[in-house]
């Protein structure tokens, strides 16, 4: 009688699906810091000119007080104020010209949990090295939104590692940094927690202005919770911080959900 074998081979996949998440993680970054390093000069120049805007505003002022007071005693002071009116002009219209255009990416339906989770992946070797606990809980079958992949990467990124730098200055040797998504009607929420040292309630405003920072470091310039705030201004959505958390900070984003995917769900 004739035997009948069945042969079952296994292969190991691991070492190739850990190749093509490296790839895929290496063209995120270079995608990411491509649009980055645009973004951020123009956010630097953008800032830049708000804070010239502020004084010239007082020395008009100041212009139009002495032109008020018609008194040809100050007729030289006028003169002086109105050519450092022309120079700050001049400045400030050389700083638009080279503020670089941006490349709108075309919005499409997107999956948040999708773009945490690379987030966290881009993260991980920060993570790791600061030995944070991450407690990931993303909403199953989350609904998506309608916007730029590339975007939401770089706010996520940019909330993700103030809450690292947060939790590195933050004595408390427990750090904790957890993530979830929700949703709510008609949003979709996700909230970032840490636990770092938390945002004193006087400076919860002033941490959304450009060139505010507590960071020493030479690479911060405190312009990321405004590109942050951009970016969810673009996308139609609302960021926040709790108010009710005891220790450490909590950001919420709120995002309006894409209408025709409320109920065809990705999978993530
Ligand atoms: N999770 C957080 N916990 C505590 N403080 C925070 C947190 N996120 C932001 N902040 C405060 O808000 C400030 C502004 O943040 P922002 O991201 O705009 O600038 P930065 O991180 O200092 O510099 P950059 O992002 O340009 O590298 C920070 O310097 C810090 O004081
Ligand atoms: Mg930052």
């Amino acid at each position: 009688m004739q035997k009948k074998y069945l042969i079952l081979t296994l292969t190991d996949i691991t070492k190739q699906r850990q190749h093509i998440e490296a790839l895929h993680i290496q063209t995120l970054k270079t995608l990411m810091a491509e649009d980055e390093r645009v973004r951020s000069i123009r956010e630097t120049l953008l800032g830049a000119i708000h804070q010239i805007q502020m004084p010239m505003n007082q020395i008009m002022a100041a212009e139009q007080i002495l032109l008020h007071k018609n008194d040809e005693k100050n007729t030289h002071l006028i003169n002086i104020l109105q050519q450092i009116q022309k120079s700050g002009k001049v400045a400030v219209a050389t700083m638009q010209e080279c503020i670089p255009e941006i490349y709108h990416s075309a919005e499409i339906p997107v999956n948040l949990n999708q773009i945490l989770h690379e987030v966290l992946l881009l993260e991980a070797q920060n993570l790791l090295t600061h030995n944070i606990d991450v407690q990931w809980r993303p909403l199953a079958n989350l609904p998506n939104i309608l916007g730029s992949e590339n975007r939401l990467r770089i706010l996520f990124k940019q909330l993700i590692d103030n809450a690292i730098a947060a939790m590195i200055q933050c004595e408390n040797p427990d750090k904790q940094l957890s993530i979830c998504t929700q949703t709510e009607d008609d949003l979709l929420h996700v909230r970032i927690a840490d636990s770092g040292n938390g945002i004193p309630s006087d400076k919860r405003t002033k941490i959304f202005e450009p060139f505010y920072t507590t960071n020493k470091g030479s690479n911060t310039a405190g312009m990321g919770l405004v590109i942050a705030k951009e970016i969810v201004n673009q996308h139609h959505g609302l960021i926040d911080i709790d108010s009710e958390i005891e220790q450490g900070c909590c950001f919420q984003l709120s995002f309006p959900l894409h209408k025709s995917s409320r109920s065809e769900v990705t999978h993530v």
